[in-house]
């Protein structure tokens, strides 16, 4: 089977059977992180560029390592050191990058819409690494075989997504996600930061943290996203840390063998509190290590790779 789409730019759009592909090829390639020599020869001869407007460490860092482990080339291209600084368009950079040549172009840009922008006028073939709230695909798919790797199922499975829901690209990507596979997800954090209408899209929004973390199989906390923030939405860090922070004692309320997950970078204190990020319950850092296979996976399939 292969994934009949030029484009990575959400998850939204996808059909099941396209996420469970890129969940099955992902899977396969975990066994390359454990060999003694971490590549395969798989995409020697194509050009990925990682093409960044905004700040990043993991996608950015994953990315780079996936199609190095594939063998392609790979280019490098924060915004604040590019021609963009002197004024070139987003489109004029990638077009140019484009004719050096480049197969995929990872793309993370502040404003929602870039990514399908750049994939409606390229032949190459984009991978939305992030655009503003609106989608993060490949976080969410890595967090769904984090789940998968650890529960063995996403089916009937409850899923908290804790926090500022309104500015996170990250748990737009992962309702869309759980509820194609069948999870409940249920949507808390500060009113000002839950919009209502996700309602309409299979998730249950709550008030109450502890009656949302109720036996809860899997709890997302978000990264509060204070750069998206143009106006208050709530008085104080502290809190906000105090009614909406993940705590050892709230966690209580969760099934016993729960999943404690965050995409990164963390607020410590804030959104979790550091014994909990650092907890047996914790797969934050598993997550990390998945994003590395499921990138792979993303860049094998969209390349026209097969997976059985
Ligand atoms: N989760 C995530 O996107 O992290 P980075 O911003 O470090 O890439």
């Amino acid at each position: 089977m292969s994934l009949k789409r030029k484009d990575l730019l959400g998850i939204k759009d996808l059909e099941v059977e396209e996420i469970n592909l890129i969940l099955s090829t992902a899977e396969s390639f975990k066994e390359v992180g454990g060999r003694e020599i971490k590549k395969v020869p798989t995409l020697r001869g194509r050009t990925v560029v990682n093409l960044f407007f905004e700040p990043s460490t993991r996608t950015r860092a994953s990315f780079e390592l996936a199609a190095k482990r594939l063998s392609a080339d790979v280019i490098n291209i924060s915004a604040g050191s590019s021609s963009a600084v002197k004024g070139e368009t987003l489109m004029d950079t990638a077009k140019n990058l484009e004719a050096m040549g480049a197969d995929l172009i990872v793309v993370r840009h502040g404003s929602s819409g870039a990514p399908a922008l750049l994939a409606r006028a390229l032949r190459c073939s984009v991978i939305n690494a992030g655009d503003g709230a609106h989608e993060h695909p490949t976080q969410a798919l890595l967090d769904l075989s984090t789940i998968q790797e650890r529960k063995g199922r996403l089916a009937g499975l409850t899923v908290v997504i804790v926090g500022d829901v309104l500015h996170s690209r990250v748990a737009r990507s992962n309702l869309w996600g759980l509820t194609k596979l069948g999870a409940r997800v249920r949507l808390v954090g500060p009113p000002t930061m839950v919009p209502r209408d996700l309602g309409a899209f299979g998730a249950e929004v709550y008030t109450s943290l502890d009656e949302a973390l109720d036996g809860a199989d899997v709890v997302m906390t978000l990264r509060l996203q204070l750069e998206r923030q143009g106006r208050a939405f709530f008085p104080t860090l502290r809190e906000y840390g105090r009614l909406w922070g993940l705590t050892r004692e709230r966690l209580q309320r969760a099934k016993p063998d729960v999943l404690v997950m965050h995409p990164g970078p963390v607020n410590r204190g804030v959104e979790i509190a550091p014994e909990v990020a650092d907890g047996l319950s914790s797969v934050i850092l598993a997550q990390v290590t998945n994003g590395l296979a499921v990138r792979m996976a993303v860049l094998y399939l969209l390349s026209g790779g097969k997976s059985e």
